[in-house]
């Protein structure tokens, strides 16, 4: 299996190029230092219908095992990526946003801000990220250990865990 991904920035101001867009950037350099081809990055306003109607673009789109998405976790009114992301998952992840908010409390009390959820949608596992290219960093090196076989699970390639 190539394991290809797909990475989803939402920011008002960054889809509108009001701000610079770097978190895109860092989720894809930091993917395919771990061997992860990322075939998009799309950046997208804070809208509910426009996230989901992108997640489930990619989930529909053959090859795409993972999609990462970077902001709009925190608690803004405009912040709505965990929201649209369960509008299209089938079965919820909690033990993924459950480590990384474990593993980022270690570097900072504002992990605790973020309200990322993870989710399995076909062959697709959807993992929020906070917004920065910092927290998009820590996260992806966190979630280095479990992403192959995690990929492998959703592909329907691995059946047996190894521990
Ligand atoms: N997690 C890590 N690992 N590193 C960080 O710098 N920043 C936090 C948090 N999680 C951060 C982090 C901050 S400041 C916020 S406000 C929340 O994520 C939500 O970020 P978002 O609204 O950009 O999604």
């Amino acid at each position: 299996m190539e394991p290809i991904a797909a990475v989803l920035v939402a920011s008002d101001s960054r889809s509108s190029k009001a701000r610079a867009e770097h978190s895109g950037p860092a989720a894809q350099d930091a993917l395919e230092a771990l061997g992860i081809g990322v075939v998009e990055v799309a950046v997208i306003p804070d809208e509910v219908d426009l996230i989901s109607q992108q997640l489930n673009k990619w989930a529909e789109t053959e090859g795409i095992y993972l999609i990462l998405t970077s902001g709009g976790t925190g608690l803004s009114p405009r912040d709505v990526t965990p929201e649209a992301t369960r509008s299209v998952i089938e079965k919820e992840v909690p033990g993924i946003p459950e480590l990384l908010r474990a593993k980022s409390l270690a570097i900072t009390p504002h992990a605790a801000l973020s309200r990322g959820i993870a989710g399995v949608i076909n062959n697709t596992l959807i993992i929020n990220l906070p917004g920065s290219p910092k927290a998009v960093r820590e996260s992806i090196s966190f979630l280095a250990p479990l992403l192959p076989h995690a990929l492998e699970t959703v592909a329907g390639r691995a059946v047996e865990c190894a521990g």
